[in-house]
């Protein structure tokens, strides 16, 4: 049985990977392995904070593992909020005030294109391999739709007239950024391309 960690503290996340993964792979969250204090993301990158997770499982626990790092990413803002995605608005994490900000920033931009970005950094058998998976759209005007998290409720991926909030988990499963980084990772774990 290969034991690989998940560097999250999110369960539901966890099961999912293990269940596609099948017989063979346990995945352990950083609960599940005592990794009780908080990893400060401090790296000016996705790449960076994506890594320093893993190596951080990696030296102190000795499993191997990965970590997911997610940005969003918009044009005319110069590519912010980026690795601020999570706080952009300030400590607290509200995707609400969140989401005010980003829409009032964007108030006088005609550009409203933008990309979410997932990074994982997966550290197996002695290698560091960097996984990239992204999902291109824009930014609505305002908030619409219930679904999802974040902000889902303002993000149009390209090729639909609907947010991710109004899409639902179905179609965000399909073509998300973290869909399409987890599904690179699955293929270099089981392809054995590592
Ligand atoms: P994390 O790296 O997965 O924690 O993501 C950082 C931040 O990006 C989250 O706190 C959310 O605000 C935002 N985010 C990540 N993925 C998504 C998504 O699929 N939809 C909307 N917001 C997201």
């Amino acid at each position: 049985m290969k034991v690989l960690v998940f560097a999250t503290n999110n369960a539901h996340k966890a099961r999912e990977i293990e269940s596609i993964l099948g017989p063979g792979f346990q995945i352990k969250t950083l609960r599940d392995i005592g990794c009780l204090e908080d990893i400060e993301e401090t790296e000016p990158t996705l790449e960076g904070n994506a890594l320093l997770k893993a190596r951080y499982v990696k030296e102190r626990y000795g499993y191997d593992c990965f970590s997911e790092d997610t940005g969003l990413e918009v044009t005319s803002l110069d590519g912010a909020p980026g690795v601020h995605t999570a706080r952009y608005a300030g400590p607290g994490r509200d995707p609400d005030d969140n989401i005010q900000l980003l829409l009032k920033n964007l108030e006088n931009k005609s550009d409203r294109s933008a990309r979410f970005r997932t990074i994982i950094a997966l550290l197996y058998d002695q290698q560091e391999v960097l996984l990239e998976g992204i999902c291109q759209g824009s930014i609505a005007t305002e908030k619409r739709g219930t679904g999802g998290f974040g902000y889902d409720p303002v993000f149009v991926p390209d090729g639909y007239d609907h947010t991710f909030a109004e899409l639902g988990d179905e179609v965000k499963n399909e073509i998300s950024h973290r869909a399409r980084a987890t599904a690179k990772l699955l293929e270099a774990i089981r392809g054995g391309a590592l």
